[in-house]
């Protein structure tokens, strides 16, 4: 059995005949490798993977900054995350232990949710395929590191929304340990902001992961609740 390690981190046993394949398969994603494992017809005409994988796409693909004492602000790029509970507004992010940022964020027990947009994909990427052992991301890549309001890593300031974050729990999982948080603070761009003081996250030009792939958000199909609201 060969091991292959996809770059968010799902280890997938691949069988001996299969790991001389290259390592992107024919979707093209390096985070689509459930192609390559066996399949099996069901009587709902679907078909079965032999192995279960993460297939909850689209996620969001955000840049979390960090800081910690004695080391440059650093960025990692995460798509394992999501909001986990409204009040106290809470997200969780996982991350694998190898990580660079992983003790940064640990030893601070802090860091920063940056939403990424079209401007910011390859940026995104960038940070999602370098470490900060070896490079200043920062810098590599134009972007600006701007103090927060509540704690002490630094804010993105190219991204639209930022969130300012505290640890609260973690929890290993396997792959990756997952990082509750609370969030302190919400930073948005004022460009995005109408003369009533509404954000419109729709003219932020959201970006989105699915399946190895970055995606910008498109048109809109409708707004909350709008398959049950009467029409006037
Ligand atoms: C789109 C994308 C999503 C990623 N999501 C995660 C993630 O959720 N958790 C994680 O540990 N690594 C994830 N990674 C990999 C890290 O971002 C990558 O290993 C990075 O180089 C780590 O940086 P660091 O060593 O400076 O911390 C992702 C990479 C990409 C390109």
């Amino acid at each position: 059995m060969a091991e292959r390690i996809d770059p968010i981190g799902a280890i997938r046993k691949i069988t001996s005949n299969n790991s001389s394949r290259s390592k992107k398969n024919k979707t093209g994603g390096r985070n689509a490798g459930q192609e390559e494992s066996r399949k099996h017809s069901t009587p709902a005409g679907k078909v079965l993977f032999d192995k279960p994988g993460n297939f909850l796409y689209p996620v969001p693909c955000v840049m979390v900054s960090c800081a910690s004492p004695g080391k440059k602000p650093n960025i990692i790029t995460v798509a394992w995350t999501g909001t986990i509970c409204s009040d106290p507004p809470m997200l969780s992010i996982s991350v694998r232990q190898e990580r660079y940022s992983y003790e940064m964020i640990k030893e601070s027990g802090e860091f920063v949710v940056n939403l990424t947009n079209r401007r910011l994909a390859r940026a995104a990427d960038f940070c999602g395929c370098r470490s900060g052992r070896d490079i200043d991301k920062f810098e590599e890549c134009h972007l600006t590191p701007e103090p927060c309001a509540h704690i002490a890593a630094p804010m993105i300031r190219e991204s639209p929304v930022s969130l300012e974050c505290k640890v609260t729990g973690i929890i290993p999982l396997g792959s990756h340990d997952m990082f509750l948080a609370e969030i302190v603070g919400v930073q948005v761009d004022r460009r995005f902001l109408d003369h009533n003081g509404t954000f419109h996250m729709e003219n932020a030009g959201l970006i989105a992961y699915s399946h190895g792939k970055y995606y910008e958000l498109g048109k809109i199909l409708g707004s909350f609740g709008y398959s049950v609201r009467k029409k006037r």
